[in-house]
């Protein structure tokens, strides 16, 4: 990498950043689109969330991404939000224009992405999203229009039957219920793609899975854990197990740095340039 007065400055803002992989994504992209640009974590307290935004601009980077904590608190600060992150209440990435940062979601479109890629057909299937929580909201929300029913199976059933309150209302029709974990039994007499929201079964709790049950596992056609660290999760291993499919989250993280690139520099990622990327990301876990 050559850095020099034409170079133009990307990064993330977080907190903590340390073990973030996203600089290994985007220099990556740099590297095999031949783009000028270089991609670096900031660290971020919440209390100068403000004064970062303000000096990010006056200093003119290009673009950023934004992770944990600053995802919903960011949005005030923005000159504007696409109607996606809006809908969803968090952004993950910033574009400059001319006035201010627009913030858009790209996690939602990168999980969409993410599944393409493997010849996963979402539409028309019967999904249960295994969480309530700001992820398996966003989840809910990119579904909606495409699956022929979503559960939400939560712990907290009033977590679950908010969102699927709020997802009905947005269609306008009745295609999300919601079940509590208990009664995860209640489930087994269909196929489903399951999508595992919660952080049970994340480093360093490998051994955890939020589900235990091998009953549950015989009617997951497709498991799909949006953890990616460890690359096989026990919910995983258990969705295997059962004579399911199973995907980790690390396709998700490539895609949403994708879009956010894409959205950047106004190009297209080929698949292979993607597939590449990917390798790298396997590396460095
Ligand atoms: P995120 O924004 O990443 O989705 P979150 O809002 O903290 O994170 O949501 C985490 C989800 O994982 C919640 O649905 C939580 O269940 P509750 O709504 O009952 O709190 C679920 N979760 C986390 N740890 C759990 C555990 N040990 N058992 C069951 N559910 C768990």
């Amino acid at each position: 990498m050559r850095i020099d007065g034409l170079t133009k400055t990307y990064g993330l803002m977080g907190n903590p950043v340390e073990h973030t992989l996203s600089p290994v994504i985007h220099n990556t992209l740099a590297e095999i689109t031949q783009k000028n640009l270089v991609y670096l974590p900031f660290q971020v307290e919440k209390k100068d969330l403000q004064n970062a935004v303000r000096g990010a601009f006056s200093l003119g980077i290009q673009g950023l991404n934004v992770t944990v904590p600053h995802k919903e608190n960011i949005m005030p600060y923005l000159y504007e939000t696409d109607e996606l992150a809006r809908r969803i209440g968090a952004v993950n990435t910033l574009v400059r224009t001319a006035e201010g940062y627009k913030g858009y979601n790209t996690d939602m479109p990168g999980l969409y992405r993410a599944m393409l890629s493997d010849d996963m057909i979402v539409d028309g299937r019967k999904v249960i999203i295994l969480g309530a929580g700001g992820v398996a909201r966003a989840v809910a929300f990119m579904l909606y229009d495409k699956a022929e029913k979503i559960i939400i199976l939560n712990r907290t059933l009033q977590k679950a039957e908010a969102i699927a309150a709020e997802v009905n209302d947005y269609a306008g029709k009745s295609i999300a219920g919601a079940v509590p974990l208990t009664s995860y039994t209640t489930l087994m007499n269909e196929k489903y793609l399951v999508i595992q929201t919660t952080n049970v079964g994340m480093y360093p709790h490998e051994e955890d899975a939020l589900i235990t049950d091998k009953n549950f596992y015989k009617n997951i056609q497709i498991g799909y854990d949006l953890i990616y660290n460890p690359k096989e999760t026990m919910f995983m291993k258990l969705v295997r197990e059962a004579g399911g499919q199973a995907y980790c989250g690390l396709k998700m993280l490539l895609y949403q740095g994708i879009i956010a690139f894409e959205l950047w520099n106004g190009c297209k990622i080929s698949k292979e340039q993607a597939d590449m990327v990917y390798e790298r990301l396997k590396e460095c876990l």
